[in-house]
């Protein structure tokens, strides 16, 4: 059995197989051994310890061939979540496919970041009203209503029907349908009204940084997912010019960013929001992804009889 023996029919074991595919996909991805490992799992229906502790169990020749046939796509770079059609995402079992953008590691931090907001929220007795623009997969707004019960609802909106339709499909298969609402339509559009979360994973990479992007990436994975418009941080630059219509006080804002895009967007939050707190988060590898805005919150109505307000100012 050669790595390039395109023939799987010495594939007699799982071990084999785990072999064969690893050496197979040496030259096409960092990660050969755990691309073998999903693919082969997917075929057998079996988690990547199992695969491990049991090198000697058989498997068949029709299963074979269809391992084989998968580790082919991927040595041509296709991604190994769209040839299995999943992806975990804060611990759900997301359906993908080439409809939306393959839910990333460091989107997982925003979330968190979004749900330890929600619950400071929900424990002040004020379940927030939230939004998820660029949706996608709906990874974002199923993940927040999924780990928090008490979220009434989460708009999902995206511009793309075909991703709003697989939206639905994980909404569903993770019996959150009834608290993801789906909205199609351009950023803010659709929203309905001010809210006091938003979350948004727009599209930021430059048309002209389209050659830097690894090559799977840019082959499979939507344009329309990747691509912000003039340098990337189009789409960010017309929600921000929106945005203040759309937040309620006291509304938070989580976006996620490309890796050298902090000064230019930390200056359009300041910008457009002058009373906003910012801050900036670091994703796992350190670099800044996050930012986060938050807006004071409303000054308490005066009661008719408070006259405090010019006692103070009588003071100074
Ligand atoms: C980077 S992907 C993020 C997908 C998902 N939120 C995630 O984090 O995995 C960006 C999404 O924004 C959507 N999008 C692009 N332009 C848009 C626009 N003008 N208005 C709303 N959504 C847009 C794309 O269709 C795509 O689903």
């Amino acid at each position: 059995m050669s790595a390039t023996d395109p023939s799987p029919a010495p594939l007699r074991t799982w071990g084999d197989a785990l072999q064969w595919g690893t050496l197979s996909l040496a030259a096409a991805t960092a990660t050969p051994d755990l691309d073998a490992a999903v693919l082969l799992g997917h075929i057998v229906g079996a988690s990547r310890a199992l695969l491990l502790a049991y090198p000697e169990r058989l498997i068949t020749g029709e299963r074979a061939l269809a391992f084989a046939a998968l580790v082919a796509r991927r040595s041509r770079g296709e991604p190994v979540a769209y040839l299995t059609g999943h992806r975990e995402f804060m611990g759900l079992d997301l359906l993908i496919d080439p409809r939306a953008l393959i839910p990333r590691p460091e989107t997982e931090l925003l979330v968190e970041l979004a749900l330890e907001d929600a619950r400071s929220r929900l424990e002040g007795g004020t379940p927030p009203v939230v939004a998820d623009l660029g949706t996608g997969s709906g990874a974002i707004a199923v993940a927040l209503v999924a780990h928090e019960p008490r979220l009434p609802r989460v708009y999902a909106a995206d511009i793309s029907t075909d991703a709003l339709a697989l939206a639905a499909d994980n909404a569903s298969r993770l019996g959150v349908a009834d608290r993801v609402t789906l909205l199609h339509g351009d950023l803010l559009a659709p929203v309905p009204g001010p809210v006091d979360l938003l979350v948004a994973n727009l599209p930021y990479v430059a048309p002209g940084d389209a050659e830097i992007l690894p090559p799977d990436v840019r082959a499979y994975e939507p344009a329309l997912a990747l691509f912000g418009d003039e340098d990337g941080l189009g789409h960010l630059r017309r929600l921000f010019a929106d945005l203040p219509a759309y937040l309620r006080p006291g509304a938070s804002i989580y976006l996620e960013f490309g890796y050298d895009q902090r000064p230019a967007l930390v200056a359009l939050a300041q910008t457009r929001l002058p009373t906003a707190a910012i801050r900036v988060f670091a994703d796992y590898a350190g670099w800044d992804r996050i930012l986060v805005a938050r807006l004071p919150d409303a000054p308490p109505t005066p009661r008719p009889d408070d006259n405090s307000a010019s006692r103070r100012s009588t003071a100074n």
